[in-house]
């Protein structure tokens, strides 16, 4: 039988080139040895230290730190006490973390589109979705894109909506020079293996103040009489992120310069664009995104990407839209005790969010926007070899 390839799934750099993403040095595998023989693996002092130091770089008063984004997402909901029944509007374009995080607190995802032109959740139709069971927002820096950040949060004080940033694709990233994570009530940056602050497993949580971050540290593990969890990262995992850390700025700084690398030899490219920042913003790149117009080519973008990739350059889809996972699309009850599915049914859903109306990511996501990654130290010859192949599709497909 053929073999499908799955466009989803991003794909890294041919082997021969220096495209690692992790890459480890020596200072890791010292760090590792230290915790290792501290014989505390779990919640010490790498921990608290990391907690510390992220807090003086970002400029956030209140950090926590716990084993993954999922998890921080879900605590952030509990901590602010979104429960069975209220509504949380959240975009429509991210990893699936984004919106389960609402059915583990058996609350009910109200997807919003994005704008076409950062790919944010779109403010001017947030304000529709609002009623009485309308208990928070969640925004996503997506692709470490921070867009319309003082717009959301006065749209949220001004409905008395708690606000939770998903800065999982952000840490270094400022919007007026203001770093990712000091928007919202409480934000989280993932720190999984392919983020740009990595340590193979890990999340921060940055709360706007103490009593959210005290509640935090108490649903972390098991330190309330609320439902609590053993959300806690390993030493060995933190104490690699805090090395990892002292490199984030200049490792960020590296992929800013590879992307405008990419983008001053593509700009007379017709009908492929990157994804540009808003004014006064600092993106950090992990991937970079990029718009296939594909009324100006003779080929979808499927067919964009299977020829890309038979030479060798890994391209791929972005991010499906949340509202068509199985999820959200179930024909049963997914759980026992899973209540967020009554509000919408006694026995199904009416709808499947599947057939939501949500134009702009659905089009974005399935027919326009592909991704690479951006490794920090990537070479000229993949670079060079990027664009002379797209500019080579351009010219063969172009109507
Ligand atoms: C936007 C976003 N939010 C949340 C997550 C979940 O992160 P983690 O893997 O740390 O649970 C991810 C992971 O890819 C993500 O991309």
């Amino acid at each position: 039988m053929k073999k499908e390839l799955n466009h989803w799934i991003s794909v890294a750099w041919p082997e021969w080139s220096d495209q690692k993403w992790p890459i480890f040095f020596k200072e890791e595998e010292n760090k590792i040895k230290k915790v290792l023989h501290s014989n505390q693996l779990y919640n010490g002092k790498e921990t608290e230290y990391l907690e510390k130091e992220f807090s003086k770089y970002n400029k956030s008063k209140y950090v926590k730190v716990v084993g993954n984004a999922t998890q921080g997402l879900h605590l952030a909901l509990a901590a602010l006490d979104i429960g069975a029944g209220d509504e949380v509007i959240v975009t429509n374009y991210s990893w699936i973390s984004t919106a389960s995080c609402i059915l583990m607190q058996n609350a009910i995802p109200v997807f919003v589109d994005v704008e076409p032109r950062y790919l944010s959740i779109d403010i001017e139709q947030i304000e529709k979705k609002i009623n009485s069971k309308t208990k928070a927002i969640i925004y996503v820096h997506l692709y470490g894109f921070i867009s319309n950040a003082s717009r959301l949060v006065r749209l949220a004080k001004k409905h008395n909506l708690k606000l939770v940033e998903d800065a999982s694709h952000a840490p270094g990233a400022s919007y007026k020079n203001k770093k990712a994570g000091n928007f919202g009530d409480i934000a989280v940056l993932s720190m999984q293996q392919r983020k740009n602050l990595c340590c193979g497993d890990g999340a921060i949580i940055v709360c706007k103040d103490k009593k959210l971050s005290k509640k935090i540290y108490q649903l972390r593990s098991f330190g309330s009489k609320e439902l609590s969890y053993n959300y806690r990262i390993s030493e060995l995992a933190a104490g690699i992120a805090r090395v990892r850390l002292k490199r984030l700025d200049k490792e960020n700084k590296k992929r800013n310069e590879i992307v405008k690398k990419i983008e001053s030899k593509l700009s007379k490219l017709d009908g492929i664009s990157t994804l540009k920042p808003m004014k006064n913003t600092y993106p950090v790149y992990y991937k970079l995104i990029f718009f296939y117009n594909y009324n100006k080519f003779k080929k979808n973008l499927d067919y964009f990407i299977k020829h890309m990739r038979s030479k060798q350059i890994p391209v791929s889809k972005t991010y499906p839209p949340m509202n068509l996972h199985a999820n959200f699309n179930l024909d049963y009850v997914p759980a026992k005790g899973v209540t967020w599915i009554k509000p919408f049914t006694k026995k199904k859903f009416p709808k499947k969010m599947k057939d939501l109306n949500l134009p702009v990511t659905n089009e974005i996501s399935l027919k326009k926007a592909f991704q690479i990654n951006i490794p920090p130290y990537l070479s000229e010859k993949n670079i060079t070899n990027l664009v002379k192949n797209l500019k080579k599709y351009v010219e063969i497909y172009k109507k």
